[in-house]
C-alpha cells in the first residue's frame, strides 16, 4: 500500500522530493503541501493565536527565535507579530517553501526581522547559537534522526531558551458523521485506514527531548473545532478528502470510495462545496523545554 502522506507529513522520501531526478514531481508535491498549508493558516488562525499565546507565556520575550522546518512561514509570520521585538530565522530544507515565505515576508514589510536558511537538518545543522525561542511545528516527524536534531537544538538554544515543539494529534475532520447518504462514519474509516498506514504516527517527545538534556516544563494538547466559514471549511475538506480518496483507493471498499466521489463532485448538490454542515477539527499537542540545570 502506499505511504503517501495526504498532508506532506510522513517518512516517504518518494513524495517528500527527496530524489534530485524526481523535480517535477517535486515540485508539485511541494506546491499541493504549500496550498494547503496556507489554506489550514487562515482556517486556524485562532487556534494558533492560543498556542503563541501560551509560548508566550513561556518565553515573554525572545529576541532571537529559530523557526525549524518553517514551511510556507504561517508559524514564522505569526511569531514575528507575537514577538515584535525579535527578529525570526526561518529554516526548511525547501527552496521552494523558502521562496514562498520571503514573499510573505516582504508583503508584511518585515524583511528586517525575519530572515530564511536553506538546511536540510538530515545532513547538518546552521552555525547558531543563544536562540531564545526555537519553534518546530509539525516538523520534527520529518526528521530521520530527531534524536541528532534535538541534541542539536539544545546546543543552540540560550541559557534561558526555550524549545517548543508542536504537533498534530492526528488529521482534521470534516464531515458529519451522518452525511445522508452511504453508510454513517465514512470519515472514521477513512482515518482508520490512513491510521493502519502509519501515516500520521508521531511519538510522545517528551522521552526524546529529555534525552537530548532538556526538562519538558509544559505539556499542553489544544483542540479546534471551525464552522463558521463554510466555504473555506469546504475547499479545506475538498482538497483533504480528495488526496485522501487518491492514496486509500485500494484500500476502502467501493461503497466508501463512490461516496468520496460524491463528495468530491463539484456538479453533485451532495457534494462538500454544496455542504453548510462541515467543521473542521482536531487538535495538537505541544512540548515546551528549557537546557535540564
Ligand atoms: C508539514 S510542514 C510544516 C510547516 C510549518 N512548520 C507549519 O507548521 O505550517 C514540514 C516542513 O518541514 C520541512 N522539512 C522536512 N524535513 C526537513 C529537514 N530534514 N530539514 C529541514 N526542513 C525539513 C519541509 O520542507 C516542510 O516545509
Amino acid at each position: 500500500m502506499t505511504t503517501q502522506h495526504p498532508h506532506g507529513h510522513g517518512h516517504d522520501h518518494t513524495h517528500d522530493g527527496n530524489h534530485g531526478n524526481h523535480h517535477e514531481h517535486q515540485h508539485s508535491d511541494e506546491q499541493g503541501m504549500a496550498e494547503m498549508l496556507d489554506l489550514d493558516a487562515l482556517l486556524i488562525n485562532d487556534h494558533l493565536q492560543d498556542i503563541f499565546a501560551w509560548t508566550a507565556g513561556h518565553q515573554p520575550s525572545p529576541r532571537t527565535i529559530l523557526d525549524l522546518g518553517a514551511g510556507t512561514g504561517t508559524g514564522t509570520l505569526g511569531l514575528a507579530r507575537t514577538f515584535p521585538e525579535a527578529g525570526v530565522v526561518a529554516l526548511d530544507q525547501s527552496e521552494f517553501m523558502l521562496g514562498r515565505l520571503s514573499r510573505k515576508v516582504e508583503s508584511h514589510g518585515l524583511e528586517e526581522r525575519v530572515s530564511t536558511l536553506q538546511v536540510d537538518l538530515d545532513t547538518a545543522w546552521p552555525e547558531l547559537t543563544d536562540v531564545d525561542l526555537v519553534w518546530a511545528a509539525s516538523s520534527m516527524h520529518h526528521m530521520s534522526e530527531p534524536a541528532n536534531v534535538y541534541e542539536r537544538i539544545a546546543g543552540t538554544l540560550s541559557a534561558a531558551g526555550l524549545l517548543v515543539v508542536v504537533e498534530m494529534d492526528a488529521f482534521p475532520r470534516y464531515l458529519p458523521r451522518d452525511l445522508g447518504f452511504g453508510a454513517p462514519g465514512l470519515e472514521e474509516r477513512c482515518h482508520a485506514a490512513v491510521g493502519s498506514a502509519n501515516w500520521n504516527a508521531h511519538p510522545d517527545w517528551a522521552g526524546p527531548i529529555r534525552e537530548a538534556g532538556m526538562a519538558v516544563v509544559d505539556q499542553r494538547t489544544f483542540g479546534y473545532t471551525i464552522d463558521e466559514d463554510q466555504e473555506l471549511v469546504a475547499r479545506a475538506a475538498h482538497r483533504w478528502l480528495s488526496r485522501m480518496r487518491d492514496a486509500l483507493k485500494d484500500d476502502l471498499p467501493a461503497a466508501d470510495l463512490h461516496a468520496l466521489d460524491v463528495l468530491l463532485d463539484d456538479k453533485d448538490p451532495r457534494s462538500v462545496l454544496a455542504r453548510t454542515d462541515l467543521s473542521m477539527r482536531g487538535s495538537r499537542t505541544v512540548w515546551a523545554a528549557r537546557i535540564a540545570r
